[in-house]
């Protein structure tokens, strides 16, 4: 699915398209969330958690590589994998033990390997003054969810 975001709210506003499309029980799933500095990935990752019912700031997963989001549906995890080289030092945050909430992954380019285990892939770049947006289903749930969404 592409679309162009004109502004920032556009941008708020898929972050809660996305959310609201997902389902009760968040855990397992998988955004991959890619784009240069000042795409729109931290304006993006703040609407989908504050859309998941999460009040307070919400930091930049940057230093300490996991941010959690204990919320009712269940964990957001906002990750940062800019500090890492393989897939092997995903070890290193936990990777694993955080299947049981929604992982939503900056920088996922360094772990290719996530490609094969994640539902989702959004890629934001610049386009004018606003930015280009393309969300793509990578399993079947998250194709399913896409085209929902390409329906609404
Ligand atoms: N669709 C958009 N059009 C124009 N500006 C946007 C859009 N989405 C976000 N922005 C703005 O771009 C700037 C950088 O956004 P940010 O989310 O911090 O980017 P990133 O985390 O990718 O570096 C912010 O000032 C934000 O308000
Ligand atoms: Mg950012």
């Amino acid at each position: 699915m592409k679309l162009f975001l004109a502004d920032e709210s556009a941008t708020i506003e898929l972050g809660r398209r996305v959310l609201l499309r997902l389902p009760e029980d968040l855990a397992g799933w998988t955004l991959l969330l890619s784009g240069e500095l000042g795409a729109g990935k931290s304006t993006f990752a703040r609407a989908l958690i504050h859309a998941g019912g999460h009040h307070g700031p919400v930091p930049s997963p940057t230093y300490t590589l996991v941010e959690p989001y204990e919320l009712a549906r269940g964990n957001i995890y906002h990750i940062d994998l800019y500090r890492i080289s393989s897939e092997e030092e995903l070890r290193y945050l936990g990777w694993n033990e955080l299947d049981d909430g929604f992982r939503l992954v900056e920088w996922p380019d360094r772990a290719p390997g996530l490609l094969a285990q994640a539902d989702l892939a959004l890629h934001l770049e610049y386009e004018g003054s606003g930015r280009r947006a393309e969300l793509k289903g990578l399993s079947r749930r998250g194709e399913a969810l896409v085209e929902a969404l390409e329906k609404s």
